[in-house]
């Protein structure tokens, strides 16, 4: 058999049944295996599904069934056979074997049951293969497609922004910093500044890159280099901000019930939790929120920034994510426009996910006149250099307009019902670690 010849069939048809009694090819990686006797069974799996093999001594000859019962777990391996109906099997077929070859036997694999989560992430390169990082990082690849599709049929414009950037977007205690030749610079921690230029060219826009932040919390909800969808709009109020956040996380949910609860249901994850996820989101004020936690046992003052304890506090019995509006500006970005009629607050919300996980989306109307910008540039001690372009923008044609941040992570570890994470991503950076 030649590896790379056209003929091999994916396992996901065989399984559909499209195959049953005949002769086909299907090439892959042990995923399990054991002998006795005269027959071995090989579980197969490939990119689209696991398929049992059985190779039976007296049916494929010596050489085949050599191969076959000394194969490892994760050796490449290629089996031909023909299809057949067995309910037993799992997927309810079975490959009876006719020839098997290994391509490459390697060694023993070293990952087996009931590791610690620490050597999984030490050998993540290679635990990235299994059945449950596969379909998260399936998932994670519809997530996205399903987002990308939703800003096209809204007529959104997908731009580049610079990674290092000079000024911090943020805040000052999460940037990472590094000698540009000679001269400060940062890793960006969004790109939000720079989609808002382009609005002005292109009305409405997002950008989709990564944002880095120098967390020092180890939670299951933090990373330090993690993917953000950052949509930025043109004459956009607030409110038209929420009600296009809303759509996008129906669109998302609806989208992934339709068409994958068999990715869903492969991790455990119920796929009536999203069919849940329908308009109209609630929406509450900070105060009410911070209320609503204390109430539930939350140690929150008013005026402190609502945290993971109480977000989880305020959406565990929720079925859909929730608003939470009009934070105290003095605990907000620089550049969130006050609310001109509850003034001390900023027309901002944060979308918190249902059955706590909490924060999934940071947005606001921006402030667009020049003077309200200065004054909150000086509040923050701010150097007005470092933002000039910025602040360009209110000189030359300003106009009201918005946007929000999603981190990609954060939605794919709700959606799929995922309890850290670090699984949302093939390679979690954390504040201990960058290998792999
Ligand atoms: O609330 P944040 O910090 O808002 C901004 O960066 C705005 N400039 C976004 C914008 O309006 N364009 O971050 C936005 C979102 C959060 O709601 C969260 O989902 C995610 O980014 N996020 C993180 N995800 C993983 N790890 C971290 N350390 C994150 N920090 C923020």
């Amino acid at each position: 058999m030649d590896v790379l010849a056209g003929d091999f069939v994916q396992i996901k048809s065989i399984l559909a049944g499209s195959q049953n009694n005949k002769k086909v090819k299907v090439r892959g990686w042990v995923y399990r295996s054991r002998t006795s006797g005269g027959l071995a069974f090989i579980v197969v799996r490939d990119s689209t599904g696991v398929l049992q093999c059985a190779v039976k001594k007296d049916a494929v000859g010596e050489e085949s069934f050599k191969a076959a019962s000394e194969a490892y777990l994760e050796s490449t391996i290629l089996v031909e056979g023909t299809v057949k109906e067995d309910k037993r099997a799992p997927g309810g077929c079975e490959l009876s074997a006719e020839s098997v070859q290994l391509i490459s036997k390697g060694e023993p694999f070293p990952i087996a049951k009931d590791q610690s989560v620490e050597f999984l992430l030490d050998t993540r390169h290679l635990w990235l293969r299994s059945q449950k990082l596969t379909n998260i990082m399936k998932g994670r690849y519809l997530i996205v497609k399903y987002l990308r599709e939703f800003f096209d049929s809204e007529g959104f414009w997908e731009l580049a922004p610079p990674m290092i950037t000079g000024a911090a977007c943020e805040g000052g205690s999460t940037l990472f910093e590094m000698n540009y030749f000679g001269q400060k610079a940062y890793l960006t921690q969004s790109s939000q500044l720079y989609a808002e230029v382009f609005t002005t060219a292109l009305e409405k826009v997002y950008v989709l890159a990564p944002s880095f932040r120098a967390e020092p919390s180890r939670t299951v909800r933090h990373l330090c280099e993690y993917w953000h969808l950052e949509p930025e709009m043109a004459f956009y109020s607030q409110k038209m901000n929420m009600q296009l956040q809303e759509d996008m996380l129906v669109h998302v949910a609806q989208k992934l019930v339709a068409n994958h609860a068999d990715i869903l249901q492969a991790l455990g994850r119920d796929p009536d939790k999203l069919k849940a996820v329908k308009g109209h989101f609630k929406r509450m004020t900070y105060a009410d929120a911070v209320e609503l936690a204390q109430k539930r046992g939350a140690n929150i003052k008013m005026g402190q920034d609502i945290g993971a304890d109480e977000e989880a506090l305020l959406t565990k019995d929720e079925e859909k994510p929730i608003f939470v509006t009009n934070f105290p500006k003095d605990i907000k970005a620089f550049y969130m426009r006050e609310d001109p009629d509850n003034p001390g607050t900023v027309l901002n919300a944060d979308v918190l996910a249902p059955e706590a996980h909490g924060e999934i989306i940071g947005g606001s109307e921006r402030i667009w006149d020049y003077g309200e910008l200065m004054a909150r540039v000086k509040e923050n001690d701010l150097n007005p250099k470092d933002y000039e372009w910025y602040i360009d923008l209110r000189r030359y044609g300003s106009y009201p307009h918005s946007g929000f941040g999603l981190g990609i992570e954060r939605l794919v570890k709700w959606t799929l019902g995922l309890e850290h994470i670090r699984d949302a991503i093939p390679f979690p950076r954390t504040i201990n670690r960058v290998y792999p």
